[in-house]
């Protein structure tokens, strides 16, 4: 049973305490850390969560172990696996969540300095957030190229071959590079392990160091380089606040730190609450 503190739960203390920070002049800088977690109420299930997370459910593909879906060496090799679960992944099919709302309007309350996300599914562009405000650090299916030659392969032939319906059995078409003297595999440019991560996150890592306070949204912070973002900020100068199912990485552990375990539209909305922003977002949602 929580402590009722002054009539209030830690947890409504905790959101009150970050919104009023938000709110004051002395956050003008939002950068935002987003996973998975933040897309699963959208019906695209996260990596690691036991039971509903990808990794757990992909014996289907026969692979020598989960993660071989999503690696350049085992793809050249068989590129069958990722093309069945790329169908079920295609952008297209799902609708942002309220959390990716949320993140449009920061943007609109110019509060949002940048959103790193490790998403492929481009749901953070379908909520509205402006594209220069967005890092894909792991790539997106939004564009596809030849992973011999590197010429990009058009959009509506992708779409079209990934989402073609195949009777029960036949096995997933497999887009090939145009150029005839190639003929090299297509893969859309999402980064597969032992792949180099897109040159414009390097490049903007330093960018977590502008930040008055840094919002990690829905993810494990397992993969590197992009979970040590959360430890770049100077505590004396950037808060950190984590919306998650579970504690990950140090989140916690520096006293400007906000925990705020839980579902994270609904950890969104009580904080969209506090900041006034309650109405808005349900609008500004119900019109994605
Ligand atoms: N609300 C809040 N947290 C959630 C929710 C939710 N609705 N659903 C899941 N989570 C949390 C889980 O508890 C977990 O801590 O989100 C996190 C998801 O972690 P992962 O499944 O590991 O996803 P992510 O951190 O994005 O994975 C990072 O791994 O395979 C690579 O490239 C892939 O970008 C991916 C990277």
């Amino acid at each position: 049973l929580e402590e009722k503190v002054f009539g209030m739960s830690k947890r409504e203390k905790d959101i009150r305490e970050l919104a009023d920070f938000m709110k004051s002049d002395k956050c003008r800088r939002v950068v935002l850390m987003l996973g998975a977690g933040v897309s699963t109420s959208a019906g695209i299930p996260d990596f690691r969560s036991p039971k509903t997370g990808l990794y757990s459910n992909l014996a289907r593909l026969n692979l020598p172990h989960p993660e071989a879906v999503f690696e350049i060496s085992f793809f050249r090799w068989n590129p069958v696996p990722f093309y069945t679960l790329a169908a079920e992944l295609y952008p297209g099919n799902f609708r942002p969540t309220p959390t990716h709302t949320f993140v449009k309007l920061l943007h609109q309350h110019n509060l949002l300095h940048m959103c790193f996300t490790q998403n492929i599914d481009t749901l953070e562009r379908q909520a509205g957030v402006p594209a220069h405000k967005i890092i894909e650090a792991h790539g997106s299916f939004a564009t596809q190229r030849c992973i011999q030659c590197k010429s990009p392969f058009p959009d509506d032939e992708m779409r079209e071959i990934v989402l073609s319906d195949r009777p029960e059995g036949e096995e997933v078409r497999i887009p090939r590079c145009k150029r005839r003297e190639c003929g090299g595999l297509v893969k859309p440019d999402i980064v597969f392990f032992g792949e180099s991560l897109p040159a414009n996150f390097i490049r903007n890592i330093p960018i977590i160091g502008e930040a008055d306070l840094v919002i990690i949204i829905g993810t494990s912070l397992t993969v590197q380089p992009f979970a040590s973002l959360a430890g770049m900020p100077d505590e004396r100068r950037c808060r950190r606040a984590l919306i998650n199912m579970e504690r990950v990485y140090d989140l916690g552990r520096r006293p400007g730190d906000a925990v705020l375990l839980g579902e994270c539209d609904a950890i969104v909305r009580e904080l969209c609450e506090a900041l006034g922003w309650g109405e808005e977002l349900e609008r500004e949602w119900a019109a994605t």
